[in-house]
């Protein structure tokens, strides 16, 4: 007899065809994710769960769950899942780390360039029928080459935007828990710390894993630490920065611009009040959207269910010692 599982999401066909192969599959269709308590509902009787970074995967759903061997998150963040719980219970977690780095990557940069020449408000404007002229004067923005990157949190997504970053002759700085003599040798480096990184960098991207000490890790005196010229761009989780004080500094030109792909609440309401200013880009979580990405990681996901359903270490596994 297969084993049974829940999709809560449809993910690329090629994941999901490895997943029928192996198990007997309910899928949650929505476009909208399964509210909590269907979640709950639904994995009564299942051995596996393949859920997203919407899906809050509480001790409530494990509670429920008494069967459950392995979670697969398709995502690298797993800060939707109570791990430690997980982990107790000997169910074991995983994640798509590794695949999306480069995508992710790319589209940071995207919003950083985006930003500091004013993309976005250049297309509003000219589908608003405004632009009657070339003008000497019209939304001039900043320099991206020869100006000083910030990154907060030198992991992998970190690093490779570092590494596009030298291509437009950045200078990069980097915060990070962990010092990287190797990355700051190959890639010309500087490490400073966090207040030192406020002060000086041109552009700020945000690379650190939503945990409990990094949840607010930009807020109203981190802001204030910036240039009046910066750029903060977000691609790591909403609620690194604390978005009222974000929007204070947007408002009150304390910083420049903010580009974000995440944010806090996710998805933003319609009617924040971040949204009604013109120096933010707000995009829906999408750095990682591209068609091979998202493939990769659908295969990736479903790979680690399968192996986590087998008893066997899945390949991406955030907890290693559930199985111990
Ligand atoms: C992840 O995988 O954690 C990303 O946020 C998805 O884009």
């Amino acid at each position: 007899m297969k084993p049974k599982v829940y999709v809560t999401c449809i993910i690329p066909e090629k994941g999901l065809e490895i997943v029928r192969e192996f198990c007997e599959m309910e899928i949650w269709h929505g476009e909208i994710p399964p509210p909590h308590e269907v979640i709950v509902e639904r994995v009564r009787d299942k051995a596996g769960l393949l859920c997203l970074l919407t899906d809050r995967i509480d001790a409530e759903v494990m509670d429920a769950a008494s069967q459950l061997r392995v979670i697969s998150n398709y995502a690298v963040g797993y800060d939707n899942i109570d791990i430690p719980t997980a982990t107790a219970r000997g169910i074991i977690v995983g994640n798509t780390p590794g695949v999306l780095t480069e995508t992710t990557a790319d589209f940071a940069f995207a919003l950083l360039m985006a930003a500091a020449r004013r993309v976005v408000e250049g297309v509003h404007y000219v589908q608003a029928g405004r632009w009657r002229t070339w003008g000497p004067m019209l939304m001039l923005g900043q320099d991206i080459h020869g100006a000083t990157l910030g990154i907060v949190g030198l992991g992998r997504i970190g690093t490779a935007v570092a590494r596009r970053a030298a291509g437009f002759q950045m200078r990069v700085i980097y915060y990070d828990q962990t010092r990287k003599r190797g990355l700051e040798d190959e890639l010309g480096l500087e490490y400073v710390n966090l207040p030192t990184l406020l002060r000086q960098a041109d552009f700020v991207s945000l690379h650190v894993p939503l945990v409990p000490q990094t949840r607010h890790v930009i807020g109203r005196p981190e802001l204030q630490l910036m240039k009046p010229t910066a750029v903060l761009i977000n691609t790591a989780r909403g609620s690194i920065v604390d978005t009222g004080a974000l929007y204070l500094a947007l408002r009150e030109g304390e910083i420049a611009y903010a580009a974000l792909d995440v944010t806090d609440p996710e998805p933003i309401p319609h009617d924040d009040p971040l949204l009604s200013l013109d120096n933010v880009i707000v995009v829906p979580h999408i750095a990682s959207a591209s068609v091979a990405t998202r493939t990769r990681m659908a295969v990736m996901a479903a790979e680690n269910l399968i192996a986590g359903l087998k008893g066997q270490m899945p390949p991406h596994a955030v907890n290693p010692e559930a199985l111990a």
